[in-house]
């Protein structure tokens, strides 16, 4: 049966492209006949029937906004809803029944879920509860196995990237330590790669779990060199030795179910203590979230929304669209979710980072 209404929703953290993918996606819905409910703040919007009618003037001119004009959530879990007044977090409800209510009174054929990790996953919960999905892989983190490249990641990248520049300079005429804290919660793609390209000196990753010794070591070093300044990009979800995270508190109900933040001050005070060294901290947060999509992004958003909808027309639903190459594939979402794509500490990328001295302060690696 072809599609005659579709649904589209973007759940999870905003990044920048996901506007570039709702354009996409109702573009060539509606060139090829069907009408596009634009469901609002990620599931929530079906869980409280919350939609806009998307036509041609509603996405002309947004492929350059950041964020997203459907709005979004990483609260809002049908599954265990904790927001209030339908739900509350001391008693999570099941409101799967409101969502599939929405499809079906709506007369919903489709959906496109556009998302990470958690979206995805609440996604296959739903195709198993029959209704036809396709999803779209969305997060700055780039930690999709199934895909090469999520979008949002260039756009994140390239603030990442600018912020190492802008402190390089400053850095370097105070003679300081700056430390860098990036977001990567499981997988350190945006500290690697801005302290890669913005020729960082120490790089703190999720995957290679760091000793505060050999930090203090590698910015020794340095100074017996002359050099009398370091930069250290640390991911959010860096770990030590021990396997300890920077977690800020726990939060219930959500996708992304601990908050983490504060390893950068954590590796600060840690040095002056060690080293006796001025040290300052620049946490780059949502900045690295917000703004406009990079031209990469927007490229493959739009390749993104137009194919999920090619996916739809041929009736290839529980699949993901992803890049493989250069080219748009598409995987079965349950696969697509079932493993994190992380930096293999001994792969070729972080070589080439030692290869030009850059530190992951541990001893074992290099
Ligand atoms: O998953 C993407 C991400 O940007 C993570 O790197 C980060 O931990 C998280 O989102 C933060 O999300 P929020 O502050 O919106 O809860």
């Amino acid at each position: 049966m072809k599609a005659k209404r579709i649904g589209v929703l973007t759940a999870g953290g905003d990044c920048p492209g996901l506007n570039a993918v709702v354009r996409g996606v109702t573009k060539h819905a509606l060139q090829n006949g069907m009408e596009v409910l634009g469901f609002k703040n990620g599931f929530d919007g079906l869980v409280k029937n919350d939609f806009m009618f998307l036509d041609d003037r509603c996405v002309s001119g947004i492929i350059t906004r950041g964020g997203t004009i459907l709005g979004t959530s990483n609260l809002a879990n049908p599954f265990a809803y904790t927001l209030p007044p339908l739900g509350s977090p001391k008693e999570p409800k099941d409101l799967t029944a409101n969502v599939l209510n929405t499809i079906k009174e709506n007369k919903v054929d489709a959906l496109v879920a556009i998302g990470g990790d958690g979206t995805l996953s609440m996604a296959q919960k739903f195709i198993e509860l029959g209704v036809k999905i396709v999803g779209v892989p969305k997060t700055i983190d780039n930690d999709l196995s199934a895909t090469d490249f999520t979008f949002g990641f260039d756009s994140a990248l390239s603030a990442a990237t600018d912020a190492v520049d802008r402190i390089h300079t400053t850095a370097e005429s105070h003679h300081r330590i700056m430390i860098i804290e990036t977001m990567g919660r499981y997988a350190g793609w945006i500290a690697l790669r801005s302290c890669i390209a913005g020729g960082g000196d120490i790089c703190l990753i999720p995957e290679i779990p760091y000793n505060d010794d050999a930090i203090a070591k590698a910015i020794e070093d340095r100074r017996a060199k002359g050099k009398t300044f370091s930069i250290i990009v640390a991911a959010e979800g860096a770990v030590n030795e021990k396997g300890e995270m920077a977690v800020q508190r726990t939060i219930e109900g959500s996708t992304d179910p601990v908050r983490l933040g504060g390893i950068s001050g954590k590796v600060a005070a840690m040095l002056e203590q060690k080293l006796g060294l001025e040290c300052r901290v620049v946490v780059l947060g949502h900045l690295q979230r917000g703004g406009t999509p990079t031209a990469f992004d927007r490229w493959l958003s739009t390749r993104f929304g137009t194919e999920a909808v090619e996916l739809i027309l041929k009736n290839q639903y529980g699949n993901m669209v992803a890049l493989r190459g250069g080219d748009i594939i598409s995987v079965p979402i349950k696969q697509a979710v079932a493993k994190l794509k992380k930096v293999d500490p001994s792969g070729e990328e972080v070589r080439s980072a030692l290869a030009v001295g850059t530190s992951f302060g541990s001893n074992k690696i290099g």
